[in-house]
C-alpha cells in the first residue's frame, strides 16, 4: 500500500505495521543483513537506515495531514474543536442571601423562630393596625405601590413597605411568649440612588412575654451586633419615632473600620457610629388590640434592612449593585 493512498488513522496504522512494524518489510531487510559479507552489510545497512528515517518522516507528515484534514472537515460542519473549553464555575450564594442566613442563624441560636408573611398586604396591616393612620405624616416614610383591585370590605392592597405587618398578623394568631424573626422582601416607591432601592429585604424581630424590658431589647440586639460585626462591638440606642413602638429607638454599632474619628472612613465617615436598625418597645395599644393585657405582657420589636447590613459589613457603596446582576460584582463574594 502506498502512503498517499492511506486515507485515515486506521489505514495509517496498518501501513506502519506493514512497513516499519516488527515483521514489516523494512525490518526484514534489516534482519537479513546479519548473514551478509561485511562490505555488503555496511552498504545495505546504511541504505536501510536512511530509508527508515525517510519512511518515518513521511509517516509523520501523512499523519499530520490527515488530522488537519479531519479538523477542517469538522470546522466546515460548524464545529471548532480547537476552541478552549468553557470552564464551569461553581455557583455561590448572593451576598444578601448570605447575610440573611447569618441573621436568621444568630437569632435562631437565641430562640427566635423564622416565619414569613405576604408581600402583597392590606393597608390595614401595613399601616392602620401599626398605628399609622391615613394622612399621618409618618406615612411619608413608606410610600409604596398600590393595587387597583378592590376586595369587598377589606382595605386596599399594596406591596408591603416593611416586615412589621407580620407583628400584627402573628400576635392575632399566637399567644405569648412570642419570639420570631420575619425575613422578607419589601417595596417602596423610591427614586433609586446609592442607598435606596424600590425593593429590599428586611428582617423583623419580635419578642413578647411577661416582664420584657428595654434591657432585653438592648442585650439581644447587642449580642446580634457582636455576632454580626465582631465581639468588640458596642451598641448605642438613640431616641427615634416609629408609631408602633414606645419608646422608639435607632440602634447603632460603633465603627469597625476606624477608631471612630476618621473623617475619611468609608464606613462611618467620621461619625463613629453606624445605624443598623430601628427598634423599640411594642406599643401597649398593639398588645391590647391583640387581646393581651399590656400591664402583664410587654415586648420589643426591631426591623433591619439586609442590604444595608451587607453594605456595612463588606464596604459596598451602592445598593444598586445587589440587583444589577453584574457577575463581576457578585463573584467577589
Ligand atoms: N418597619 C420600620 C421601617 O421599615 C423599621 C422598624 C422600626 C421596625 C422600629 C420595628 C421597629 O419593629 O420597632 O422603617
Amino acid at each position: 500500500m502506498r502512503l498517499e493512498q492511506v486515507g485515515d488513522e486506521a489505514a495509517l496504522e496498518e501501513w506502519r505495521t506493514q512497513v516499519l512494524g516488527r515483521s514489516g518489510e523494512l525490518t526484514q531487510v534489516l534482519r537479513g543483513i546479519g548473514g551478509m559479507e561485511p562490505d555488503e552489510r555496511r552498504a545495505v545497512g546504511q541504505a536501510a537506515n536512511v530509508a527508515k528515517q525517510e519512511l518515518e518522516a513521511a509517516l509523520d507528515a501523512r499523519s499530520e495531514q490527515l488530522s488537519r484534514a479531519a479538523l477542517e472537515r469538522e470546522a466546515a460542519d460548524g464545529l471548532d474543536v480547537t476552541l478552549p473549553g468553557r470552564p464551569r464555575r461553581p455557583g455561590r450564594l448572593h451576598p444578601v442571601t448570605r447575610t440573611l442566613r447569618e441573621i436568621l442563624d444568630i437569632f435562631g441560636r437565641m430562640g427566635f423562630a423564622a416565619i414569613e408573611g405576604p408581600e402583597v398586604e392590606h393597608d390595614e396591616y401595613n399601616f392602620g393596625r401599626l398605628r399609622i393612620p391615613e394622612h399621618h405624616p409618618a406615612r411619608d416614610m413608606w410610600d409604596t405601590f398600590w393595587f387597583d383591585e378592590e376586595i369587598d370590605g377589606a382595605t386596599p392592597l399594596l406591596l408591603r413597605t416593611h416586615t412589621s405587618p407580620m407583628q400584627i398578623r402573628f400576635i392575632e394568631q399566637h399567644d405569648p411568649p412570642v419570639r420570631i424573626v420575619v425575613p422578607g422582601r419589601c417595596y417602596r416607591y423610591e427614586a433609586t440612588d446609592a442607598t435606596h432601592e424600590w425593593m429590599m429585604q428586611q428582617v423583623e424581630v419580635l419578642a413578647i412575654d411577661e416582664g420584657i424590658s428595654v434591657a432585653d431589647l438592648k442585650g439581644t440586639l447587642q449580642e446580634f451586633a457582636r455576632q454580626m460585626f465582631g465581639p468588640e462591638r458596642r451598641v448605642l440606642l438613640r431616641n427615634s419615632y416609629f408609631p408602633f413602638v414606645e419608646p422608639g429607638v435607632e440602634l447603632a454599632v460603633d465603627c469597625f473600620s476606624c477608631p471612630g474619628d476618621d473623617p475619611r472612613c468609608p464606613v462611618c465617615r467620621g461619625s463613629g457610629w453606624l445605624e443598623i436598625m430601628g427598634a423599640g418597645m411594642v406599643h401597649p395599644e398593639i398588645i391590647a388590640a391583640a387581646g393581651f393585657d399590656p400591664e402583664r405582657y410587654t415586648g420589643f420589636a426591631a426591623g433591619m434592612g439586609v442590604e444595608r447590613i451587607t453594605m456595612l459589613k463588606y464596604g459596598i457603596e451602592d445598593i444598586r449593585n445587589f440587583y444589577a446582576n453584574d457577575l463581576r460584582f457578585l463573584r467577589q463574594f
